[in-house]
């Protein structure tokens, strides 16, 4: 027989900076918590993370819902920083630092005049330097610089300060956190409820309430009915983790150039990424990659060629065919989806986590979550109800 466990209100699939923060939030809004990481915590795709807030300079026009819920995770991201570093005594590493968007040569130009008038058209705070007023914010510009975009309230953080910070706050809040522990199954009743999670080890935890926020190894749990899953795929992202002998100082805010960019620390170490990839859970890293990631940072900015290399890591991008994430209740009661946030899982942390507990204790569904609900890739079986679970407090 299978060994069952005290029951949890909430468990919660994945440990990873999403999986974490909502653990954290549930636990503190009185739910009883348990969140099962198959590995370690903050080691998957987490780790491999640049941590750019970035929501204004990789805006595009067709994403606005995403958009709006970018933009109100990444204001909400200054006070969940402070309550993070509070609850945990832990520095986060977050960086006001700004966002650099450089043009090269003219058809860099051309191209990022398009984006600013596509951003100033949707409102977005965002301004246009001339090359000599980038090269004044940032001396070490390449002369041979065009054009700049400046968006001042793009900031970043590191994710792996982030993550170990959630773990301790998380623990702090009471809530169970199991590295180690990989879910084989989600049971579900005839009656269309959750009833628990089977571990691959045969032990199974009762609960009502489970929270996928495995990213792209959510697609290996089984027993989810095909009405309440999500595809999620792997795109892969190569990524250098550099730092300058001599300090700080190189560049201060993140400096954009067509798809790669640069994120400084505020210390001396810089991230460096990263390429979009669409091979399946392969996260070599290669020459290749690594020469043009290179080649078109140290164009731009020619100081990079003096940084030491620390680490070339790849890490995998979970995408829904949508692109965006998969985030609140599905057709199956009690069974929630926390997943699929591409390139913003850093980004949206604070906010995925804020909707998720919000509505596992019974709160409405924001609107700017709206647009993200799971049951948009429910396909051939009846709709989702709209009926909410709710989820009483431990002891309520
Ligand atoms: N958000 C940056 C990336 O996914 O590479």
């Amino acid at each position: 027989l299978p060994n069952r466990i005290r029951k949890s209100d909430v468990v919660v699939i994945g440990g990873g900076a999403i999986g974490l923060a909502i653990a954290w939030r549930a636990a503190q809004r009185g739910l009883g918590v348990t969140l099962l990481e198959r590995g370690r915590f903050g080691e998957g795709t987490s780790r491999v993370a640049a941590g750019m807030l970035a929501p204004i300079a990789e805006a595009r026009p067709t994403e606005q819902p995403l958009l709006h819920l970018n933009q109100a995770s990444v204001k909400a991201y200054p006070g969940f920083a402070d309550e993070l570093s509070e609850a945990s005594g832990m520095d986060v590493g977050y960086l006001r630092c700004g966002t650099l968007v450089a043009a090269r040569d003219r058809d860099d130009a051309e191209a990022l005049e398009r984006e600013l008038e596509m951003r100033l058209a949707l409102g977005l705070p965002v301004s246009r330097l001339r090359a000599s007023e980038a090269r004044r914010l940032e001396p070490a510009l390449a002369p041979s610089l065009r054009l700049a975009l400046e968006v001042a309230d793009d900031h970043a953080i590191d994710p792996r300060l982030l993550t170990a910070a959630l773990v301790e706050a998380g623990l702090r809040a009471g809530a169970r956190l199991r590295a180690g522990a990989e879910v084989a199954t989600v049971e579900v009743s005839p009656r269309n409820r959750v009833s628990g999670v089977r571990l691959t080890d045969g032990e199974v935890l009762e609960t009502e309430h489970v929270v996928i926020a495995g990213g792209v190894w959510s697609e290996a749990i089984e027993g989810i009915p095909h009405e309440a899953r999500v595809p999620i795929r792997p795109v892969k992202g190569q990524i250098l983790r550099l730092h300058d002998p001599s300090g700080a100082g190189l560049v201060s805010h993140i400096v954009r150039i067509a798809g790669s960019y640069i994120v400084p620390r505020g210390d001396g170490r810089y991230v460096l990424g990263a390429t979009m990839e669409e091979r399946g859970f392969d996260t070599a890293v290669t020459a290749g990659a690594t020469f043009e990631l290179l080649r078109e940072v140290i164009e731009v900015v020619p100081g990079v060629s003096e940084l030491v290399i620390d680490e070339v890591s790849a890490g995998l991008r979970p995408a829904t065919p949508d692109n965006a994430p998969a985030i609140g209740p599905t057709s199956v009661h009690g069974l929630w989806w926390a997943a699929g946030h591409h390139r913003n899982g850093i980004l949206l942390t604070p906010i995925t986590a804020e909707i998720v507990a919000g509505m596992l204790v019974g709160e409405q569904r924001p609107e700017l979550a709206a647009a993200f609900a799971p049951a948009r890739f429910a396909r051939g079986a009846a709709q989702s109800s709209t009926r909410r679970d709710r989820l009483m407090p431990v002891g309520a």
